[in-house]
């Protein structure tokens, strides 16, 4: 049976028609050609799916769709501005923090989440609010230095880009 949801994701508002039960992930992905939120394991485990769920970050693929109504939901596609990247994603360009990139939408969203209510994080807390999303290529210290430099650049340090 088939449930129809309405849902507002990065500013608009959609109504979708889905099995019932289905995961926020798979309604971005095949229904609304969202395909920022990466799929991993499934089951919550591992952080690719990361979307913002007012403001904060949340595996989509453990949250059903139909559950979601009342969210301002922002995925990965969401975050880029008239053509233009945000100042995270532009950090992690900037440092590499890519190697495969398949963790980088979990890495962003966590970050970004992490940044708007902290916007000096320690490395620490910068580790902390990572934790959710496992990278298996193993590019901690750039992702890492991207944040800091994002959150840098945040509070407006014009050398951080630099760095
Ligand atoms: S795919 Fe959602 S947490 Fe792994
Ligand atoms: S860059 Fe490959 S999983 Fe993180």
């Amino acid at each position: 049976m088939a449930d129809i949801i309405d849902i507002k994701v990065n500013g608009k508002q959609h109504r979708v028609e889905a099995e019932q039960g289905m995961p926020l992930l798979y309604l971005l992905r095949n229904k609304l050609e969202l395909n920022g939120p990466k799929y991993g394991c499934g089951i919550g485990q591992c952080g690719s799916c990361m979307v913002l769920l007012n403001g904060k970050a949340t595996p989509s693929c453990a949250v059903p769709g139909s559950a979601v109504a009342a969210y301002e939901i922002t995925t990965l596609d969401g975050l880029v501005k008239d053509g233009k990247l945000d100042i995270v994603q532009e950090a992690f360009v900037d440092e590499q923090a890519a190697q495969c990139g398949y963790c980088m939408n979990g890495m962003i969203i966590s970050a970004k989440a992490l940044l708007a209510d902290n916007p000096k994080p320690s490395d620490a807390e910068i580790r902390q609010a990572l934790n959710g999303v496992l990278c298996r290529c193993g590019t901690h210290t750039r992702i890492i230095n991207a944040v800091k430099k994002a959150a840098a650049q945040m509070n407006g340090n014009p050398n951080a880009r630099k760095s």
